[in-house]
């Protein structure tokens, strides 16, 4: 019989995306970099947030030895920050355990923080060309319509035939290629909504197609009402300056800096003035912005309270008074952007 990877592996080298920016080496690191980075995100927002990170980190023993705030600066406005925080412990993993050399075993791969089962096998195909399947959400596409499966990929036991598949399927050798391959499928032809089929080179082995059951499966995810959460923020500005604090390594925006946040409305002077070297504020204007994250959305109240008089001696650690004109290169979370942004418009306008 003939085997998807006999007809995808030739369409790859002649219809697939072969010059993307980490593609044409078998650096590990390299690799793995651009495999986090894609993990959550679009090719082409990767590609620049690539390209910089490489620049400034070329190599395992560079990034292990970065200060988390270089790390995070660079990856502010990519989101799911857990991603960078997970490449720079593994970075450290990996020279102290591995000896500053990239693990090839499959389960090394998978004991790195942010390394699941798919991303292991694409790195081990990729810079190994080793025998690894991988099962992203495109690829689950590929394999729900290729076989026909009807129930939505999330669930436990529908995910595990997955993996089984994607075992069986795999061919005798081009280990990488035919991983692109799937990859590429997914992303240019197999997509969601309106799959190209006249153009698939595997139409012929797919019983969805074969059915007209493209517009039916892959099988939504069930739909879940997203609450809403409430925070208050304290934006404090002295003269050109905004005042954050270092969110912690866990929850949102951990290792990020964001305005003081609290989960009830306070009496703020309490805390202002043990802390901060703030003498006496006044409220210039409140409002509210509403931010979507994947599992909730956050109501983020705010107040902007321009400092009159400040003391610098007696601000804490874990408290910094930055420029406005360095916030936007900054590791600053992208709502924390906006907010800036808006209030020294407005604040011009009031
Ligand atoms: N998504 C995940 N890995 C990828 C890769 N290597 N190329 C393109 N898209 C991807």
């Amino acid at each position: 019989m003939s085997k998807i990877s006999d007809q995808l592996i030739p369409w790859q080298k002649k219809f697939g995306r072969n010059n993307l920016p980490w593609q044409g080496t078998n650096n590990p690191y390299l690799i793995w970099i651009s495999e986090i980075m894609l993990q959550q995100t679009q090719v082409k927002t990767v590609i620049p947030y690539y390209q910089k990170f490489i620049e400034n980190f070329p190599d395992i023993n560079t990034l292990a030895m970065a200060h988390d705030d270089e790390v995070m600066k660079l990856w502010s406005g990519l989101g799911y920050y857990a991603r960078a925080r997970n490449l720079h412990e593994s970075a450290k993993i990996i020279k102290s355990k591995f000896q500053g050399e990239f693990p090839k075993k499959l389960t090394d791969l998978i004991s790195l923080p942010g390394v699941g089962r798919s991303s292991a096998g694409a790195i081990s195909s990729f810079a190994f060309n080793q025998k690894t399947p991988i099962l992203d959400g495109n690829v689950k596409r590929v394999f729900t319509r290729i076989y026909g499966i009807k129930d939505w990929a999330g669930i436990i036991s529908v995910e595990k035939d997955l993996w089984i598949l994607a075992e069986k399927n795999l061919p005798e050798n081009k280990f990488g290629k035919y991983n692109q391959a799937l990859m590429d499928l997914g992303a240019t032809l197999c997509i969601k909504k309106e799959p190209q089929c006249v153009q698939c080179p595997i139409k012929q082995l797919c019983k969805s197609y074969k059915n007209n059951w493209t517009n039916i499966i892959p099988a939504s995810k069930p739909v879940k009402e997203k609450l809403t959460e409430i925070s208050y923020f304290y934006i404090f500005q002295y003269k050109s300056k905004f005042l954050f604090i270092k969110k912690p390594k866990k929850g949102i925006w951990g290792g990020l800096w964001s305005f003081p946040e609290f989960k009830k409305e306070l009496n703020i002077e309490q805390w202002i003035f043990k802390n901060s070297g703030i003498k006496h504020f006044k409220l210039i204007q409140n409002g509210i912005m509403m931010t979507t994250f994947t599992h909730y959305k956050l109501q983020m109240n705010y107040q902007h309270l321009e400092v009159k008089k400040f003391k610098s001696s007696e601000v804490m650690e874990g408290l910094l008074w930055e420029d406005k004109d360095k916030i936007e290169e900054g590791a600053y979370p992208t709502p924390v952007k906006k907010l800036v942004k808006k209030l020294l418009i407005d604040k011009v306008l009031l």
